[in-house]
C-alpha cells in the first residue's frame, strides 16, 4: 500500500466512536512502579504475563481499537506463543509503539523538559513496522511551575513532536503528538487552562511548518485540570467546559480523534470528565475519546496481584473500564454503571 493509504486505513481502524485506546507502554521503570505496591518483581516474564493477561482480555475489541506497546513487548508472546502484537491484531486491536526515549532536563533552561529519541527514529520505525506497529505515541512533558514552562521550553518541545511525527509519517506510521502539561503543583485550573493552550498553539504551528498531515495524527493532551495541590478542584463539567474551550481555540478541525491521557486522575474522575465533553459538547469537530493508562490499569492491577487465579478477575476489571470509557465517548456514562453487575 501506498504510504498514504496506509495511512488512512490505521486511522480509519483507530478512530472509531464508543471505542478509544490502552496505553500499556510503561517504560521497565514505570512497570517497576506499577507493580511495586501490589509486590509483583518487575521482571522480563512478569511484564510478558501481565500484558498478555490484557491484549486477551475477552470482550476489550468492542471498546479499544489500539493498543500502545513498549519496545519490550514487540518481541513477547502470550502463553500459546502468539506474538503479544498478533493478538492484538488478530482481534481488530490496532498495535502501537512508544518511541521516545524518555524526558531530561532542557539544557540552559531550568524547570523545561526535553525528550530525547529522534536519532536513529527511522530505523527503528521500520524495525518496529517489521514487528506489527501501525501507529506511535511520542510524549513531551511540561511541569507547571512559576515561570515553567518557558517560551523556549515549550517552542523546543513543539518542534521535537513536530519532527517525530514528520518522520512517522514519512514511515506511515501514524503518530500520536502527546503534550502532557503536568498536574504537579498548586496552580489553578485558569493557569492550566492558559499553559495547555499556549503548548497545543505552538504544536500545531510546528505541526505546520513540517508539512504533518493533520488527517493523519492522533493527539493526546492532557484534560485542563486544577493542580493536586490546588485547594479549589474543579467538578467534571468545569473540566469539560475549559478543556473544550482550550481545544476549540488550538485543534483544527482536520484533526480525527483527541484521546485524552488520564494523567493521575482517579479511573472514575477520568471517565466523568470524558463523558462530561461529550455528553456537553456534541457538536466538536473531533472525536473525544481516551488514551489511559493508569486510568484503565489501576482496578487490574489490583485484582491481579501478580496471581494466575486472579487472571479472570483482572481481565474483567479491565473489561469494566473500558466499556465505561466506551460510554463516556459516547456521552452515556452515567455514575450508578459503575457498580452494575457487581
Ligand atoms: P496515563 O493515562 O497513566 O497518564 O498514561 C498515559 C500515557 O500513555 C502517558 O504517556
Amino acid at each position: 500500500m501506498a504510504t498514504q493509504e496506509t495511512l488512512e486505513a490505521t486511522i480509519r481502524q483507530m478512530v472509531q466512536p464508543g471505542k478509544g485506546i490502552l496505553a500499556a507502554d510503561e517504560s521497565s521503570p514505570t512497570i517497576a512502579k506499577r507493580f511495586a505496591p501490589i509486590g509483583v518483581e518487575s521482571t522480563a516474564e512478569n511484564h510478558r504475563a501481565y500484558r498478555a493477561l490484557l491484549f486477551s482480555a475477552p470482550g476489550i475489541e468492542d471498546f479499544i481499537s489500539g493498543v500502545i506497546e513498549f519496545e519490550e513487548t514487540l518481541s513477547q508472546s502470550a502463553d500459546d506463543g502468539t506474538p503479544l502484537p498478533e493478538v492484538l491484531a488478530r482481534r481488530g486491536i490496532v498495535p502501537g509503539i512508544k518511541v521516545d526515549k524518555g524526558k531530561g532536563p532542557l539544557a540552559l533552561s531550568p524547570g523545561d523538559l526535553i525528550t530525547y529519541g529522534l536519532d536513529g527514529l527511522a530505523e527503528r520505525l521500520q524495525q518496529y513496522q517489521q514487528r506489527g506497529a501501525r501507529f506511535a505515541k511520542w510524549r513531551e512533558v511540561y511541569a507547571i511551575r512559576e515561570h515553567n514552562p518557558s517560551p523556549l521550553g515549550i517552542s523546543a518541545n513543539a518542534e521535537m513532536l513536530a519532527r517525530y511525527a514528520a518522520v512517522c509519517q514519512a514511515q506511515g506510521i501514524v503518530p500520536i503528538v502527546e503534550p502532557e502539561v503536568l498536574m504537579d503543583g498548586d496552580h489553578t485550573l485558569a493557569r492550566c487552562a492558559k499553559v495547555t493552550e499556549a503548548v497545543q498553539k505552538a504544536i500545531f504551528d510546528a505541526l505546520h511548518r513540517h508539512h504533518v498531515a493533520l488527517e493523519h495524527i492522533v493527539l493526546k493532551p492532557n484534560m485542563v485540570v486544577a493542580g493536586k495541590g490546588c485547594a479549589e478542584q474543579a467538578g467534571a463539567d468545569a473540566v469539560a467546559e475549559t478543556t473544550v474551550r482550550v481545544l476549540r481555540r488550538c485543534v483544527p478541525a482536520a484533526v480525527p480523534s483527541i484521546n485524552f491521557l488520564s494523567g493521575g486522575l482517579s479511573p472514575m474522575q477520568a471517565t466523568a470528565n470524558l463523558n462530561a465533553m461529550n455528553a456537553g459538547f456534541p457538536d466538536v469537530p473531533w472525536l473525544l475519546s481516551f488514551s489511559y493508562g493508569r486510568a484503565l490499569q489501576q482496578p487490574v492491577l489490583q485484582a491481579w496481584q501478580g496471581k494466575a487465579e486472579n487472571v479472570a478477575a483482572a481481565q474483567r476489571a479491565l473489561l469494566k473500564r473500558a466499556r465505561l470509557n466506551g460510554a463516556a465517548q459516547r456521552g452515556e456514562y452515567r455514575a450508578d454503571m459503575e457498580s452494575e453487575g457487581e
